[in-house]
């Protein structure tokens, strides 16, 4: 079973993402099968530190939570080049990261700030998200402050 663990502050800029993306690469260095979540819908931002090409970005979590044809596969990218990037120490090469980002077109974080969605649609992608990848742990990246996803993601984890 996929271990949920949130990364969470109330204030913004104290190293969340950063946090998220190194615990990370950890775990998958050493081998493990990890998921990353974008949950920061309005301010999306972990896919700058895996350099993942913008214009590669199909569907997001934007579009699971929207779209009820979405699969979780669909919103889950391989970005385990980044394993083997620079490192001084070989990375496990069962190990395995796969990053779900958030939309960053402003029309879509616009829609979901006025229209707002489903949050158990949240909770049902990441398990969906973790079986379907049969992922060791999935860790969610958050927007600071209290809201519903952030509460939604805290109550779920095995850890925050
Ligand atoms: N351990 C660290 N030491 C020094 N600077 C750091 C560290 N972690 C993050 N930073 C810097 O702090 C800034 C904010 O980091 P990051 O984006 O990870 O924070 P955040 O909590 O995710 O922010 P936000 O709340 O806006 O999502 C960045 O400029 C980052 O480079
Ligand atoms: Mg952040």
């Amino acid at each position: 079973m996929t271990q949920i663990v949130s990364i969470h502050s109330y204030r913004g800029g104290t190293g969340k993402s950063n946090m998220t993306a190194n615990l990370a690469t950890t775990m998958a260095m050493l081998g493990k099968r990890v998921g990353i979540v974008d949950t920061d819908i309005q301010s999306p931002g972990i896919h700058i530190l895996f350099r993942l090409d913008e214009t590669k970005i199909n569907k997001t979590l934007n579009d699971y939570l929207w779209d009820d044809d979405c699969s979780a596969e669909q919103i889950a990218y391989d970005v385990s080049y980044v394993l083997n990037h620079g490192s001084a120490v070989a990375a496990n090469p069962n190990g395995k990261i796969f990053l779900v980002p958030s939309s960053m077109k402003s029309e879509d974080i616009a829609t979901i700030l006025s229209e707002g969605y489903d949050v158990e649609l949240l909770q049902q992608g990441f398990y969906e998200v973790g079986d379907t990848l049969e992922l060791d742990y999935l860790f969610v990246d958050t927007h600071p402050g209290l809201n519903e996803e952030t509460l939604l993601s805290i109550g779920l984890s095995s850890a925050a």
